[in-house]
């Protein structure tokens, strides 16, 4: 349930598809909270931005690959409360995109089958999205 007395926090994160229909997985670093676990590459929703805009910095940003928002579709969202916030976070699926991966953030990456998922840990957020990939690959 979402608690008045908590922050909203809203974060967008993509599923990228490779033409194998494997996922992409970023492990999140060290000195980061739940630095280790590994999670769809995405980020905070800056005031002004929408989820896609978000997206497409983000992957810029993180990954060096190029997008647009045709190219995002949303597939569901996650709903999670932390202690101290709750988490919203809109899931997109992209198979489309200009480059290849690279981790520009020190991010190990990991391309995987939806279900190799449950192998990686991830935060407990991201885990509820996992059937929902297995569905649609
Ligand atoms: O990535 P960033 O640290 O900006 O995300 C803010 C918070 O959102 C994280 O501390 C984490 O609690 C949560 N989060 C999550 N799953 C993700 C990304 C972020 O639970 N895939």
């Amino acid at each position: 349930m979402i608690s008045a007395e908590r922050r909203l926090l809203l974060v967008a994160a993509c599923a990228l598809i490779d033409a194998d229909g494997r996922l992409l997985i970023a492990e999140r670093p060290a000195g980061k909270p739940l630095a280790g676990l590994w999670e769809f590459p995405g980020g905070k929703v800056e005031p002004g931005e929408t989820p896609e805009a978000t997206l497409i910095r983000e992957l810029r940003e993180e990954l060096g690959i190029m997008t647009k928002a045709a190219c995002l579709a949303p597939l569901t969202f996650a709903s999670h409360s932390y202690d101290d916030f709750h988490l919203l976070m809109p899931l997109y699926i992209c198979r489309r995109y200009e480059g290849i991966p690279v981790p520009r953030e020190g991010q190990r990456l990991k391309w995987v089958r939806a279900t190799q998922l449950r192998d990686y840990p991830m935060p407990p957020a991201d885990e509820p999205l996992i059937p929902h990939l297995i569905d649609l690959l």
